[in-house]
């Protein structure tokens, strides 16, 4: 029998990942298929519950469901506990595991696609956010010189870099707090473009060669990109590969194998400019 997987969230129409988790079916021979499913946003739990008495055997989590999917879940990874928050959900039986894969995606695209090592690297994380929380455990794994997160509101920055202090040391603090340093990779966490709004980022942040990452992404440039190519970022990445790669990671998590990502990596790509 076919196994069924699903996407969760409000809003879901417009979401990739049934496309990318098709094609990596299709790719590596597995007899699976994969809906978007729209949760009402009182209503996860009961959508979930619907969903495994279909026969549902896993699920990824978007928003605004991951911290109510992170205690859904009776067992937790590692990194998912670290994240605070789910994206991808296996069910068996009564147990429901729930894992994050959001930043072992970014690491990923970082690493691989864009040949980006972040061993040794000065990192800026711009915003607090749940986006940024899950991504701080699996940079720190990669050995950066530094890890700098700045916020709108430092005192988020602030608790966030305590509660890693335990990994690695962490700064942080307001957006102004980063003048007079440099960074090889800047990422944006925040969710800012959304609202249209630049963030207020200080001259010289990015040292020369520096990547400026977004983890947003759409048809043309992000808001943040520009700025960063505006300020000097010598090269510009918006967050499709992640969507791709930590859809990979959850694949693996349900199946055993990590599918090839490039292919439907350019494929999104290609919709995207066309
Ligand atoms: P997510 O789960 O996407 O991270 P969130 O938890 O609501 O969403 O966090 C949004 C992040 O974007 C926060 O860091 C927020 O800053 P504050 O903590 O100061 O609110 C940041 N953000 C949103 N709009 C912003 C703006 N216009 N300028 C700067 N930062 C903004």
């Amino acid at each position: 029998m076919t196994d069924l997987y699903a996407v969760f969230g409000n809003p879901i129409a417009h979401s990739k990942s049934p496309l990318i988790h098709a094609a990596f079916a299709a790719a590596s021979g597995q007899d699976m298929c994969y809906e978007a499913r729209l949760a009402a946003v009182d209503g996860f739990f009961q959508a979930i519950s619907q969903f495994v008495a279909d026969g549902g055997k896993g699920a990824n989590v978007t928003v605004p469901f991951k911290e109510e999917a992170f205690r859904l879940a009776t067992r937790l990874s590692e990194r998912a506990a670290r994240a605070g928050a789910v994206n991808t959900l296996a069910f068996d039986g009564q147990a429901i595991f729930g894992d994050n894969t959001d930043g072992a995606g970014l690491v990923a695209d970082l690493t691989g696609n864009l040949a980006c090592p972040l061993a040794g690297k000065r990192i800026l994380l711009l915003g607090a956010g749940g986006a940024s929380r899950g991504v701080i455990a699996p940079l720190l794994a990669e050995r950066p010189a530094s890890l700098f997160i700045a916020n709108r509101s430092a005192d988020k920055a602030l608790a966030l870099a305590a509660a890693f202090a335990d990994v690695a040391p962490v700064e942080a603090g307001s957006f102004g707090e980063t003048a007079g340093k440099s960074f090889d990779l800047v990422i944006n966490a925040t969710s800012a473009s959304l609202a249209g709004e630049a963030l207020p980022l200080p001259p010289g942040i990015f040292a020369a060669g520096c990547l400026a990452y977004d983890m947003m992404y759409g048809k043309g440039e992000t808001p943040f990109l520009r700025q960063a190519s505006e300020q000097g970022a010598a090269r510009c990445a918006d967050g499709l590969g992640m969507l791709v790669e930590q859809a990979a990671e959850a694949f693996r998590v349900w199946r055993g194998l990590r599918p090839a990502t490039a292919p439907v990596l350019a494929t999104l790509r290609a919709g995207l400019a066309g």
